[in-house]
């Protein structure tokens, strides 16, 4: 739609007008990374801004501007930037030695207070990334089961060789996928019906996140408790992101324990770890003191730093009742925006569970990926242009993460530039999402 192009290319000149070092930066980038680029979700037209520094829920770019964080580092980076504790902990472990090539003590309690939170992990083991955690966590599965076929959900994301955004990516491990609509009982179980017996694993992300942060119904997850325990496959919960939403993730909310759980990103305290976890029977495959154990390897598995920070997170920062008041916190900012939109009488939603919302151009939840129109895919854009020039941060496909330091000038300043972005083109939104 022409009215629409037009309206992203005047943001985005005035964005490139506004950041002409970071242009540089992606510019001369160009000469040794394909596009400039290292990491395909920080790409966006026409160029990603250079972050130089972090304080609390700040960052500021290259060239000088300063923008409330509602990226979040897609959901690490809950702490927000340079916590004191986190800090401290990380200085106080480099000086004690990195590298140890043995066990730690680190890891030992990060790993005790994960199974002492999550109902679903009595033993756990970790790895570098959310990515190394699912693949462990579905070859696990395939292992116990003797079987090979996997379910997992269109538009679902579990790391970059496991994503099912759009369809099944070139890059994906060659596993035996079969996949579902997120949040459709009958086909879903007709689907688990029809595998039987073949089936390993059916992997879900309680909230489907970069499908467009859509929440599974608990009748969803209920109907795939039960019917993976009836044909003998593992139920695998991905809550790389989810496990933020509450003390023990959203199976402690919701009360479904599933067989494995994965977790990733904010549980390192900013810095890279992965951890998959289950019951003593599955994890004790891996017990190195019997004959014939499953050998899982990963030179960086227990890192000083990662383990530490995550102490440090998880253990003094994240506790239970500081998990229960942020989440109650960002509900109610989520909510509010549902309540703007809702008197602004524009088609806008914020879609999610607490810290976990995605902007979305429709009058109410979106309740299926496949329920994204084209209209609200195309103008993401734009939004996201607006909103960076108005100092808000926010992901190229309408995510935003709260974080801990946040305070209520940083969702001020978001829900005013929303209001901003709607006094501007309301119309142009509704014409777009006519056509
Ligand atoms: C739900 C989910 N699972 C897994 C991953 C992969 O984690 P990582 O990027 O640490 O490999 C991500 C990352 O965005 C994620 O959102």
């Amino acid at each position: 739609m022409e009215s629409l192009n037009l309206a992203i290319e005047n943001a985005r000149s005035r964005y490139a007008s506004q950041n002409p070092l970071s242009q540089a930066a992606d510019k001369s980038a160009e000469r040794y990374f394909p596009g400039g680029n290292t990491r395909t979700v920080l790409h966006y037209d026409p160029f990603p801004l250079t972050m130089v520094g972090g304080d609390g829920a700040e960052l500021t770019d290259l060239d000088g501007h300063r923008y409330v964080d509602f990226v979040g580092e897609y959901s690490a980076g809950l702490f927000g930037h340079s916590n004191d504790v986190i800090k401290s902990a990380i200085h106080k472990a480099l000086d004690s030695g990195v590298a140890m090539g043995a066990p730690t003590p680190y890891e030992r309690e990060l790993g005790s207070l994960l199974c002492e939170r999550f109902p679903s992990i009595e033993m756990v083991r970790f790895c570098n990334s959310g990515t190394e955690a699912n693949l462990m966590a579905l070859t696990t599965a395939r292992v116990e089961t003797g079987r090979n076929k996997l379910l997992a959900f269109n538009d679902a994301y579990h790391g970059g060789v496991i994503k099912f955004l759009g369809g099944r990516c070139a890059l994906n491990m060659p596993f035996d996928f079969v996949l579902a609509d997120y949040n459709d009982i009958d086909g879903t179980a007709e689907l688990i019906n029809q595998v039987g017996e073949e089936l390993a694993a059916v992997i879900i992300e309680p909230v489907l996140g970069a499908g467009g942060n859509i929440k599974a119904d608990r009748s969803f997850l209920e109907m795939l408790r039960q019917m993976t325990k009836e044909v003998g496959a593992l139920l695998i919960f991905d809550e790389v992101k989810t496990a933020r939403l509450g003390a023990a993730g959203i199976q402690g909310m919701l009360g479904i324990t599933p067989d494995i759980t994965t977790l990733g990103k904010f549980i390192g305290g900013g810095l890279p770890t992965g951890a998959f976890g289950g019951s003593a029977e599955v994890m004790g495959q891996f017990n190195p003191k019997t004959s014939g154990a499953l050998a899982h390897a990963g030179t960086f598995n227990n890192n000083v730093c990662s383990m530490a920070a995550g102490c440090a997170a998880v253990g003094e920062i994240y506790t239970p009742q500081r998990a229960k008041e942020f989440f109650d916190w960002s509900e109610a900012f989520r909510l509010s925006l549902n309540e703007m939109f809702a008197a602004k009488a524009v088609p806008m939603y914020a879609n999610g569970l607490g810290s976990i919302v995605a902007i979305h151009f429709s009058s109410g939840p979106t309740k299926r990926p496949s329920d994204i129109s084209t209209g609200c895919r195309s103008l993401r854009p734009l939004l996201h242009m607006e909103l960076l020039l108005d100092g808000v941060l926010v992901c190229g496909r309408g995510d935003l993460f709260l974080s801990l330091p946040m305070d209520e000038t940083h969702l001020s300043k978001a829900r005013l530039a929303l209001e901003k972005f709607i006094d501007r083109y309301k119309p142009l939104i509704g014409q777009v999402l006519q056509h």
